[in-house]
C-alpha cells in the first residue's frame, strides 16, 4: 500500500497543486452462487487484495481532470454528458457522479489520478472497483454521510443506468462491504449479509484466467435476465406469488413447464440449484469437507454450461484438464461469463503441478498462455 500511495502522490503533484486524499476499494471473488444476484438469491463473494486506488482532491477552478495512470490517458471536463462514450473507463466515474446527483448531491470539480491492480476483463469486476472508490471518495470528499448500503446502490446505478449493464448487486456489495479473510453470504432479496470464515486450511483458491472475453457477454448477460424474469411474471399469471426466481421450486417449475420455453425452463432450473448448492458450500466448508466443496463447484459449472449456457470452450476445457489435477477438489467459471477466469480449490502444494499442465494443454489447444493468480482475501473500500 505504501508503494501505491508514494506512486499516487507523485503523480497528483505532477499534474496538480492540492495535496490528495487517497482512497481503494478491492475486486472480487465469488466462490458460489452464479448469476443469483439479480434473480433475489444467495452470493458468496470475497473482495481480494488487488485494490483500484485513487488519489483525489477538489479542483480550484471549474474544470474536473481523472487521469488513469496505468492506461496513459486522462480526461478533463466541466460538464458530464447525458449519454456514455462507448467502451470508455470514464464512463464509470461519470456513472457515479449521475447517481449522486439523481440524489440532489453536486460532486463540485475535482482532480483524481487512478492506479489499479485489478485485472481487467478478467472476471474480478474491475470496473465495480473502479465505480466503488469514487462512490466512497465523493462521499468523504463532499461530506454527504450516505451509508455504505448507499453507496452500494449508487455504484451499481452507474452500471444499470449509465453504463447500461443491467448486472446484479454482488460486484459492489462485495467491493464495499468485504473483510480479510471472510466470504460475505449475501442475500439479495433483502440484503442481509452473514460474514462466513474463509480457513481454507492447506489449500488455496486458485484462478485461471482465459485472457479472453467473448463479445456477446453483455447483450446474453441482459438476456439471461429477461428470460429468468420472463418466468417469474408467467408464474405469477398462474396465481403463484413470486417476486424473483428465489420464490420458487422445481415443483412450480415443473408444473407448469408447458407455459415455458426450453430455454426459460433450463436457465430457471439452474438459478434455484444454484440456490440450494450455495447453502451446501458453505456446510461443506465450514466442516472442511473439501470432497463435497469441490463437487458442488463442478455442479455448479455443469449447470452454468448446460441450463445457463454462459460458459465458453476455453472455460470448459480449463474446468476439464483441472478435474484430472492432483489435490484439486473442484472449479467452475466465475462471474457473468462467455471469458474470464475459472476459480478453483486446490491443495496449495499441487498448484505448481497443476500450472505447469493447465499450461501445456491451453498452450496447446489455444495457442496463447493463461494467466494465474492465487486469490488472497482483503477488506472493502476504504481511506488509506
Ligand atoms: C457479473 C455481474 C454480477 C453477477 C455476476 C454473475 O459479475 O456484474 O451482478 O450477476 O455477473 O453472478
Amino acid at each position: 500500500m505504501a508503494m501505491t500511495k508514494d506512486f499516487l502522490s507523485r503523480e497528483f503533484s505532477k499534474n496538480f497543486q492540492h495535496s490528495p486524499r487517497f482512497f481503494r476499494a478491492p475486486g472480487r471473488i465469488n466462490l458460489i452462487g452464479e448469476h443469483s444476484d439479480y434473480n433475489g438469491g444467495f452470493v458468496l463473494p470475497a473482495g481480494i487484495d488487488k485494490y483500484c486506488s485513487i488519489a483525489i482532491a477538489p479542483s480550484s477552478n471549474q474544470i474536473s481532470t481523472v487521469i488513469a495512470s496505468d492506461l496513459n490517458d486522462k480526461v478533463a471536463f466541466q460538464d458530464i454528458p447525458t449519454h456514455p462514450s462507448p467502451g470508455h473507463w470514464i464512463n464509470y466515474v461519470w456513472g457515479v457522479m449521475h447517481a449522486f446527483s439523481a440524489r440532489g448531491l453536486t460532486i463540485q470539480p475535482f482532480n483524481a489520478v487512478i492506479q489499479s491492480e485489478v485485472p481487467v476483463g478478467a472476471g474480478l469486476s474491475s470496473s465495480a472497483a473502479l465505480e466503488v472508490v469514487f462512490a466512497k471518495a465523493f462521499n468523504e470528499l463532499f461530506h454527504f454521510n450516505l451509508s455504505n448500503i448507499e453507496l452500494t446502490h449508487i455504484a451499481k446505478e452507474a452500471e444499470n443506468n449509465y453504463v447500461g449493464l443491467q448486472c446484479g448487486i454482488m460486484d459492489m456489495f462485495a467491493s464495499v462491504h468485504a473483510r480479510k479473510d471472510m466470504a460475505i453470504k449475501l442475500d439479495c432479496r433483502n440484503l442481509d449479509i452473514e460474514f462466513v470464515p474463509l480457513q481454507l486450511k492447506t489449500n488455496k483458491i486458485l484462478l485461471i484466467d482465459t485472457c479472453i472475453k467473448h463479445e456477446l457477454a453483455s447483450s446474453e448477460y441482459n438476456q439471461r435476465r429477461h428470460e429468468c424474469e420472463s418466468v417469474v411474471e408467467k408464474l405469477n399469471q398462474q396465481g403463484i406469488e413470486a417476486t424473483s426466481l428465489r420464490d420458487l421450486s422445481n415443483e412450480d417449475l415443473d408444473l407448469h413447464r408447458s407455459l415455458l420455453s426450453e430455454n426459460e425452463y433450463l436457465r430457471a432450473s439452474y438459478v434455484i440449484e444454484e440456490n440450494t448448492r450455495l447453502h451446501q458450500f458453505v456446510a461443506a466448508i465450514s466442516t472442511s469437507d473439501w470432497t463435497a466443496a469441490g463437487s458442488l463447484l463442478n455442479a455448479s459449472h455443469e449447470g452454468l454450461k448446460n441450463k445457463y449456457n454462459v460458459s465458453c470452450e476455453e472455460l470448459d476445457q480449463l474446468v476439464e484438464w483441472c478435474k484430472s489435477c492432483k489435490g484439486l477438489w473442484g472449479g467452475r467459471m466465475m462471474g457473468g461469463g462467455f471469458g474470464g477466469c475459472t476459480i478453483n480449490l486446490v491443495e496449495e502444494d499441487e498448484i505448481p503441478a497443476t500450472i505447469s499442465f493447465v499450461s501445456e494443454q491451453y498452450q496447446s489447444r489455444f495457442g496463447v498462455n493463461p494467466k494465474y493468480y492465487i486469490a488472497t482475501t482483503g477488506d472493502g473500500a476504504c481511506e488509506f
